[in-house]
C-alpha cells in the first residue's frame, strides 16, 4: 500500500521514516519547500546513523530512502491507500486540508490525523466520508517511540480501528486504543505534568534546571518537564495546552500559563529555534531521548 503523509515537520518526517522502513512507498508533502528538503535530509541522516550502528544494511538504507517521495503536489496522492496528516495543530486548517484531499484520493483511501489534542470527530466532520477517518497518534521522535494511540471517532466505520492497529503493529509499533477525548491518554496526563512544573517555577519553588534534575535523577523520569517541553516545541505544546483546556470546558486543571504563552509569542519554541526554557548553542544540544 502506498501511504501519503502531509506535513514534513518533526512528526511527518519521523512517521515517513517509520513507514518507509516497514516497506511502504511513502509520498511526503509539505507546503513549505524548505521543510520538505529538510525532512528528506533528516530521514537520510537518521537512517545513516542506524547503518553506522550496524542496525541497517547499506542496501536497505538506499532502498528505504528511495521509497520516500518528496512532493508539493497533492494530485500525487491519488494512488494512496492511507494518508496521515501531521500539519499545524489548528482545527480549521486541518479541516480545510481534508476537504482538498478528499477531492484527490480514491473512495477507499483511509484518512488519518496525527493530532495531539483536537477531537477526531470534529476533523472527520469536515469530510464527505467521515466513516473512513481515524486518529493515528505517534510520539516524538516517531522512529524511536514505540507507542501509537489509535483513536476512532464516533463516525469511524466498525472494523477500521482493528485494521489500523494491525497496520501499526506491522510498522513495529505498539498500538493502544484510545477514546476520542481531549489529549487522548498520554497528552491528558502530560498537561498537568507540564502545568504543575511551570506553576512551581512561577511560585519560585525551584528553578528550571533543579526541577528537571529532581525529576530525572531522583524521580526516574527519562526527561524533565522543561527539557521535554523544549524538545516538543512551545509552538506545538502551547497550542495543545490551549486546545485541551478549551475541550475540557475550561477546567482549571488544564489551564495554560503566561510563562508558556510568552515563550510561544516570542518565537522561543525550544530546541528548534535555539531558545526555550534553555538556550541551545548548536554544539551544546542536550541528548535526544
Ligand atoms: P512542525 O511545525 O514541526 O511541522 C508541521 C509541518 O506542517 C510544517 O513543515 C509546515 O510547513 C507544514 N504545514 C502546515 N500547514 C500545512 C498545510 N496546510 N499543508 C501542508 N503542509 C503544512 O509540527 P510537528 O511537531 O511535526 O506537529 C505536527 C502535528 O503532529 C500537530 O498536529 C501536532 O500536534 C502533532 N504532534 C506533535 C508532536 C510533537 O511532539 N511535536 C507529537 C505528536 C503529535
Amino acid at each position: 500500500m502506498i501511504i501519503g503523509i502531509i506535513g514534513s515537520g518533526a512528526m511527518g518526517a519521523g512517521i515517513a521514516q517509520v513507514i518507509a522502513t516497514a516497506g511502504h512507498t511513502v509520498r511526503l508533502l509539505d507546503q513549505n519547500a524548505e521543510a520538505l528538503q529538510r525532512a528528506g535530509q533528516s530521514i537520510a541522516t537518521s537512517l545513516q546513523k542506524l547503518a553506522d550502528k550496524g542496525k541497517l544494511t547499506a542496501t536497505a538504507l538506499e532502498a528505504t530512502v528511495a521509497r520516500v517521495h518528496l512532493t508539493q503536489n497533492m494530485q500525487e496522492f491519488a494512488d494512496c491507500g492511507l494518508v496521515v496528516e501531521a500539519i499545524v495543530e489548528d482545527l480549521a486548517v486541518k479541516q480545510q486540508l481534508f476537504k482538498q484531499l478528499e477531492a484527490v484520493v480514491g473512495a477507499d483511501c483511509v484518512l488519518a490525523t496525527n493530532t495531539s489534542s483536537l477531537s477526531i470527530a470534529s476533523i472527520a466532520a469536515a469530510c464527505k466520508q467521515p466513516e473512513r477517518f481515524i486518529g493515528i497518534h505517534f510520539f516524538n521522535p516517531a522512529p524511536v517511540m514505540q507507542l501509537v494511540e489509535v483513536i476512532p471517532a464516533v463516525q469511524t466505520r466498525p472494523g477500521l480501528e482493528a485494521e489500523i492497529r494491525e497496520l501499526v503493529q506491522s510498522w513495529g509499533k505498539v498500538p493502544v486504543l484510545a477514546k476520542d477525548t481531549p489529549g487522548f491518554i498520554v497528552n491528558r496526563v502530560a498537561r498537568p505534568f507540564y502545568g504543575e512544573a511551570i506553576r512551581m517555577l512561577e511560585e519560585g519553588i525551584a528553578d528550571v534546571a533543579t526541577i528537571d534534575w529532581a525529576l530525572t535523577e531522583l524521580g526516574g523520569f527519562r526527561m524533565g518537564p522543561f527539557t521535554l517541553m523544549d524538545f516538543i516545541g512551545h509552538d506545538v505544546n502551547y497550542r495543545v495546552t490551549e486546545s485541551v483546556f478549551a475541550a475540557f470546558f475550561y477546567d482549571p486543571r488544564f489551564k495554560p500559563s503566561f510563562t508558556q504563552k510568552r515563550l510561544f509569542e516570542a518565537g522561543y519554541y525550544g530546541r528548534k529555534t535555539g531558545r526555550g526554557f534553555y538556550s541551545y548553542a548548536p554544539d551544546a544540544l542536550p541528548p535526544e531521548p
